[in-house]
């Protein structure tokens, strides 16, 4: 089993990886929580039916009283009215600060169960089981929780840090090839950012990583817990170093807006957020054209995205609204080579201009 620490200033924890680990998540957790009984379970009906009974098994075998609190499926549910429905369960069902919290499915579930955990009764106790490879790469590690307002996403919310993640890639397979790739952007920007290794796992295990393999699968999650858990430890209210791992969400964030957060999946804007950052860096002379064009054939290998149908002016637009901006200045996060970035907020426009148009004439390509 693989072990990564994490260490932030309340407590230092671990995120646990292993295929089929769902079956011992009761003794895991037992060894970590001794005094807790009753789990409150947040997750949606698509996880809950297919991994519900393993981890409702263990829990119960280890001595735990396993209570789901289901939320409707969907980030539109990601919202305060859902955080409030759930803790008028959890006081119906009689939930005191002696409850722990289980997060079990992708980004939402996570979100919405860290944030409950993180106001209900001032704070519970609560740990992460993250199922889509978007959560198990990312939003399960780090304490960042919350909900989106009508303005904006994520814009209510909390640190709030579990007691534990843990990881079973097994459950991955019963998730659509959609999903799978969209949350294998983020694991390949853990690469660009900070792991040649696992940058150059992604061009030379093309085949295996898509078809899930469970070791390479295992390997690849582990090595974007390893870098996120060290960005995190280094940093772990945002106030610098953190925003590295904004690598490809400028523009990622601002192609998901104007799209209406309906054409894009997360990861997918993402991907062609890094490819734009590959090519400002290249403009502005920060990065080789043979190391750009290393990091764009490697997004683009992981298969087809989805057609832009932005134009390259509203997006430049938007980036001068979005929330990063400060002073008027637009934050990059660019690379200086595979496995290096850095935050710049000089950026030309006409650099990002034309980097917009290039991700656009790409996804119009046949
Ligand atoms: N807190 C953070 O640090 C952080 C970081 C990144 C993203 N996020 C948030 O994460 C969310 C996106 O997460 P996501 O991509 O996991 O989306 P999601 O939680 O909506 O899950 C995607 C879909 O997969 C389904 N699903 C989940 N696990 C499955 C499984 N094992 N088998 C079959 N289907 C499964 C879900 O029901 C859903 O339909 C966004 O709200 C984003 O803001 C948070
Ligand atoms: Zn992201």
């Amino acid at each position: 089993m693989v072990s990564i620490p994490v260490e932030v200033a309340a407590r230092c924890y671990e995120v646990k990886i292993e295929d089929g680990l769902l079956a011992k998540a009761g003794d895991l957790l037992r060894a970590q929580l001794p005094e807790h009984r009753s789990v409150f379970i947040v997750t949606v009906d698509p996880v809950l039916r297919k991994w519900g009974r393993p981890l409702t098994t263990s829990l119960r075998k280890s001595g735990f009283l396993p209570h789901f609190l289901r939320l409707p499926e969907g980030e539109r549910y990601k919202r305060l009215s859902t955080v409030e429905e759930l803790a008028d369960k959890l006081a119906k069902l009689g939930a005191d600060r002696d409850a722990l919290i289980l997060a079990f499915g992708g980004g939402v579930a996570g979100d919405v169960g860290g944030f409950l955990a993180s106001v209900y009764m001032r704070g519970l106790d609560f740990v992460q089981i993250p199922t889509t490879v978007l959560a198990q790469v990312d939003a399960s590690i780090g304490g960042k929780t919350g909900v989106n307002l009508k303005a904006g996403k994520n814009l209510v919310g909390a640190f709030h840090q579990p007691r534990a993640v843990l990881i079973d890639p097994a459950v991955l397979s019963t998730l659509s090839a959609r999903e799978y790739r969209a949350g294998l952007y983020e694991s390949l920007k853990a690469g660009i950012i900070g792991d040649v290794q696992l940058f150059e796992e992604f061009e030379n295990n093309r085949a295996a990583i898509a078809a899930r393999e469970p070791k390479t699968v295992e390997r690849i999650i582990a090595a974007s817990v390893r870098l996120k858990a060290r960005v995190v430890s280094a940093d772990e209210r945002e106030y610098g170093l953190r925003r590295i791992l904004n690598l490809g969400h400028t523009i990622g964030h601002a192609l998901e807006a104007e799209t209406g957060y309906r054409k894009l999946l997360h990861g997918e804007a993402v991907a062609w957020g890094m490819i734009a950052a590959a090519r400002i860096a290249e403009f502005v002379g920060r990065l080789g054209s043979p190391e750009s064009a290393r990091m764009v054939a490697a997004v683009r290998a992981l298969g087809p995205l989805p057609k832009l149908e932005i134009t390259s002016r509203s997006i430049v637009r938007r980036l001068l609204s979005d929330k990063k901006t400060r002073g008027g200045k637009v934050h990059f996060i660019l690379p200086g080579r595979i496995g290096e970035v850095e935050v710049v907020n000089n950026v030309p426009e006409p650099a990002v201009l034309e980097a917009v148009k290039e991700i656009r004439s790409l996804s119009h390509l046949k």
